[in-house]
């Protein structure tokens, strides 16, 4: 099990509406007394931010479009190689820059017309029910800040790079957008939060990490691993599995190192029927079984 509350440095606002982002230790830009100003500096804004409200417009700087410009371009021939055809449809369609990072609103008027959905700004972490509830209503959370330029092929938070080349490409898929509202139809569904955890580690090993065998190759689909540099090199040395979604909700896992366990679907409609249906008959018996049959075995 996973809790996606370890993936982002905290956010909190003081008395006096001071922002601070907590980056942990180890993060590349903890010492970096600039990069935690700006880390602040993006946040407090989407803190802010109510829906209606118009979408944080970010000016960002030289430094950030050459971090963006730079994992566009070591990311594209990958992705020709390593990703499955429908990413790189939707890639094609919806033409992001490669060489400025886009403001979230022009990332939305680009998926409108594909697939409807639209982003709405996330300081850090949003609550794992609004989160995954939000796709129902084609709404997709994302950060805008970037990773530190001392490391610009890695990162130990999802960054805009990771939310809008991982997973706005997919989105602007029709068909997988359609599995990620399933996705979000059953986590408004869920009442306990075994139901909801049950839902985010589907997710997790399909749309985070999801692999798939196309034509008898093995590709990537899940927008983790065709955001990361590293990673997306590495997960055809993984253990392979069939789909099983009892297996992957109960799953130890470890969401700091690459993925030693993936699952692949047999081709596009296992993604977009035997996933998306699960989502779609998904509710909280389906976790209260699984619970049951964990104590029985
Ligand atoms: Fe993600």
């Amino acid at each position: 099990m996973f809790d996606e509350g370890q993936l982002y440095a905290p956010v909190t606002a003081d008395e006096d509406g001071k922002v601070t982002v907590h980056l942990a230790d180890d993060h590349p830009g903890a010492h970096d007394a600039e990069y935690r100003r700006r880390r602040s500096q993006i946040a407090a804004p989407a803190l802010a931010w109510q829906p209606g409200d118009p979408v944080p417009r970010v000016q960002y700087t030289e430094s950030e479009n050459q971090i963006w410009e730079t994992v566009c371009r070591e990311l594209a021939p990958k992705h020709a190689r390593l990703a499955i055809r429908g990413y790189l449809e939707g890639k094609e369609a919806l033409a992001l820059p490669t060489d400025h990072v886009p403001q979230l609103d022009e990332v939305s008027a680009g998926l409108g017309p594909l697939s409807g959905f639209r982003l709405h700004p996330a300081a850090g972490l949003v609550p794992l029910d609004v989160f995954y509830g939000s796709l129902a209503d084609g709404v997709f959370h994302s950060t805008q800040y970037l990773r530190h330029s001392s490391q610009p092929l890695y990162t130990p938070e999802p960054d805009i790079l990771h939310e809008v080349v991982g997973h706005c490409n997919l989105l602007a898929n029709p068909a997988i957008a359609e599995v990620k509202r399933r996705a979000g139809e059953a986590a408004r569904r869920c009442e306990t939060p075994e139901g909801l955890q049950y839902v985010a580690d589907v997710f997790w090993f399909t749309i985070e990490f999801g692999v798939m065998y196309e034509e008898g190759e093995l590709r990537a689909y899940g927008a983790g691993l065709l955001s990361s540099y590293g990673e997306i090199e590495e997960f055809r040395g993984a253990d392979i599995r069939p789909v099983d979604f009892d297996q992957m909700a109960t799953l130890a896992y470890d969401i700091s190192h690459y993925q030693p366990i993936l699952f692949a679907c047999d081709g596009m409609s296992e993604l977009t029927d035997r996933v998306a249906g699960f989502f779609a008959d998904f509710d909280d018996d389906r976790a209260a079984r699984l619970a049951r049959n964990a104590a029985h075995a």
